[in-house]
């Protein structure tokens, strides 16, 4: 992929360079593949995970014609990206924390129509988004602070860490994200999120603690782990 990649070998040589050194391949080719499409990134920001597939199916599965989807710290807009290829007339808004990622996302989503927001969770959304969203898609971090340093050097030390770390149980954004999204998401609506099978009872626990009703999905092949909860 690298030798296809580069221009010359001088190129080539410092790519294996950073390869070497353990920069993870999809940021030094400045794309990733999710769900069959390539997805621009730069380097910092979060590589998709093939995984995270499940939580694109579970969000095209319930999203209909004329839908409103959040994807909420969507990184690259991986997930918003295969939507939008598959779902045609859906209205796409997109937060995330972090400008060069949005910058990206922008990037994967140029001509799809979607909206993009830099800003923590909820707070740079337009208020009239409120009551209106038939789904909110969320790979939020979930990783434990203390797994952090247990992971692959590609992820602990070219990703950035807020991109991971989701406090001391992992669960800090689940419980935000589940406290506020009853107030934007419309009746009949759900909340989709990505989690970990040791967690899954967890992010359940936190849905049922904010009136909605939790369904747990798993795939064996992209060894994924997904909470939809209904409001
Ligand atoms: C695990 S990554 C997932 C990215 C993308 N959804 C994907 O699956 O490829 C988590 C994302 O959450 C973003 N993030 C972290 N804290 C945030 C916050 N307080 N508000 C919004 N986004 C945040 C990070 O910048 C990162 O892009």
């Amino acid at each position: 992929m690298l030798i296809n990649e580069a221009a010359d070998t001088k190129q080539l040589a410092s790519m294996l360079e950073r390869r070497s050194a353990g920069e993870p391949l999809q940021q030094i080719l400045g794309w990733a593949m999710f769900a069959g499409q390539r997805v621009a990134i730069a380097p910092g920001v979060f590589v998709p995970r093939r995984r995270t597939e499940l939580l694109f199916l579970q969000a095209a599965k319930y999203t209909e014609r004329g839908d409103v989807v959040l994807d909420m710290c969507c990184g690259a807009g991986a997930i918003a990206m295969a939507l939008s290829s598959v779902k045609r007339k859906v209205e796409l808004h997109c937060t995330d924390i972090d400008p060069v990622a949005i910058e990206c996302a922008e990037k994967n989503l140029e001509g799809t129509g979607a909206m993009t927001y830099v800003g923590d969770l909820f707070e740079p959304l337009p208020v009239v988004l409120r009551g209106r969203i038939n789904v909110l898609v969320a790979n939020a971090p979930y990783v434990p602070t203390s797994a952090i340093e247990l992971m692959p050097v590609e992820a602990r030390e070219h990703e950035a860490r807020a991109t991971l770390d989701g406090g001391e149980d992992g669960l800090d954004f689940h419980r935000r994200i589940a406290e506020e999204a009853p107030g934007w998401i419309k009746r009949s609506g759900c909340l989709i999120l990505e989690t970990s099978e040791s967690q899954a009872a967890e992010t359940m626990a936190i849905c049922e603690a904010n009136e909605l009703k939790p369904e747990l999905v798993t795939s064996e092949e992209l060894e994924a782990t997904v909470v939809v909860a209904w409001r």
